[in-house]
């Protein structure tokens, strides 16, 4: 009899122990070592939710190496260009998955004053500063750590006063969360010891017919904003919020990005397609997230959300991707094989006053949300 209950007992134990176990296992998140850089480990962190969308991300660079979302018939593929290891990654020339900032896209002559100071930054972009200098966010070591109770991760950093020549110690925190509405939530939080400016995106390819599987031109897209920034010959704004209306940026309804990409008219010849800044529509009564884009491919039925808190978004149409580059299972990443949306506010706002304002100073936290919703039909 007392063995019987001894063995009941054991039982009993080890069902728990193993419940906890695949409890843990399912929970969302995985991690397992993904190489090193500059002395330090890097771990890749999987979620998966319980649709079986899985998205994959590492704290170098908080680069997201893959997202795996069904097309309408239900299959999986993974809808971001990357590469399989972390030895791609190094370099990055175009900042594939990658987290950019402290201040994403550009800032005109690497210069701009604030408080009276003049600061100089890094030139890698011509004569402007592009994505935070020579080792922006996209090239750091993030801490990385799995969130408790749901399935994300989150990464942090302290960008040190005077890294890339930016004032202040700027500790930022992204999350990444995956829900099981098939959203992609992203977080970004961050503080600073002195006024700094501070635009902090997400720069991810997707290309949801599958990454590597042909350009992105049969994709539609629909941008809620009437306005975007027109560029000077260096991709920097004029300064003018310039109608979408009349001209090939009016996405304001769902428009193939193919059929007026190469058209002829200065904005799209300067940027070598797009890659615009467009202002997103907002109404007095629109608090928090709005809808920036929606994007749709026809032969998988995949759609892409994009939400945002943020005052604009930058499309960008991969024109810069050469053949260069050979990402996962050896494909090759051609001329606009992925489309970029990095909700922001617009670029070198440093230089530009009646800009929405991008000074983060001592005492305020800067929160700001941006969602990627999944879906097929
Ligand atoms: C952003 C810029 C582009 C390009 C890419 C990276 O989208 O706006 O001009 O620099 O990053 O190649």
């Amino acid at each position: 009899m007392k063995r019987r209950r001894a063995f009941l007992l054991i039982s009993v134990i080890i069902f728990a122990i193993g419940n906890l176990l695949i409890g843990q296992s399912t929970s969302g998140v995985h991690e397992e070592p993904f190489g090193s850089r500059d002395g330090r480990s890097i771990t890749l962190y999987t979620l998966t939710n319980s649709h079986g969308v899985e998205i994959r991300a590492m704290n170098y660079g908080g680069i997201i190496v893959s997202i795996r979302v069904p097309d309408r018939k239900g299959q999986l593929a993974d809808i971001v260009l990357g590469h399989e290891k972390l030895e791609g990654y190094i370099p990055n020339p175009p900042y594939l998955g990658a987290i950019v900032g402290r201040y994403a896209n550009r800032i005109a002559n690497g210069k701009f004053t604030l408080d009276g100071k003049t600061y100089t930054l890094p030139q890698n972009d011509g004569t402007n500063t592009l994505h935070g200098g020579l080792k922006g966010f996209d090239k750091v070591v993030w801490e990385g750590a799995p969130l408790k109770g749901k399935t994300g991760v989150a990464f942090s950093y302290l960008s040190k006063d005077g890294e890339e020549g930016f004032p202040g110690n700027l500790k930022v925190k992204v999350t990444y969360t995956l829900t099981d509405a098939n959203e992609l939530v992203i977080d970004y939080e961050a503080t600073t010891d002195k006024a700094t400016p501070i635009n902090i995106s997400q720069h991810s390819y997707f290309n949801l017919a599958g990454e590597g599987n042909g350009d992105i031109l049969n994709h539609e897209i629909m941008i809620n904003a009437d306005r975007f920034t027109p560029v000077d010959k260096n991709l920097i704004p004029t300064g003018e919020l310039r109608p979408v209306k009349g001209t090939p940026l009016d996405f304001t309804t769902s428009t193939r990005i193919g059929a007026r990409i190469d058209d002829n008219y200065d904005q799209i010849t300067l940027a070598h397609g797009y890659d615009h800044n467009f202002v997103i529509n907002r109404k007095a009564t629109d608090k928090g997230l709005v809808l920036a884009a929606r994007v749709y491919e026809p032969t998988s039925g995949r759609t892409l959300e994009v939400s945002t808190d943020q005052p604009a978004v930058q499309f960008y149409t991969g024109n810069f991707l050469d053949g260069s580059i050979t990402g996962k299972h050896g494909h090759v990443y051609k001329r606009r094989y992925g489309l970029c949306l990095e909700t922001q506010h617009y670029p070198d706002s440093p230089n530009h006053p009646d800009f929405p304002t991008t000074i983060l100073k001592p005492g305020e936290t800067l929160k700001t949300k941006t969602v990627f919703k999944f879906s097929a039909k």
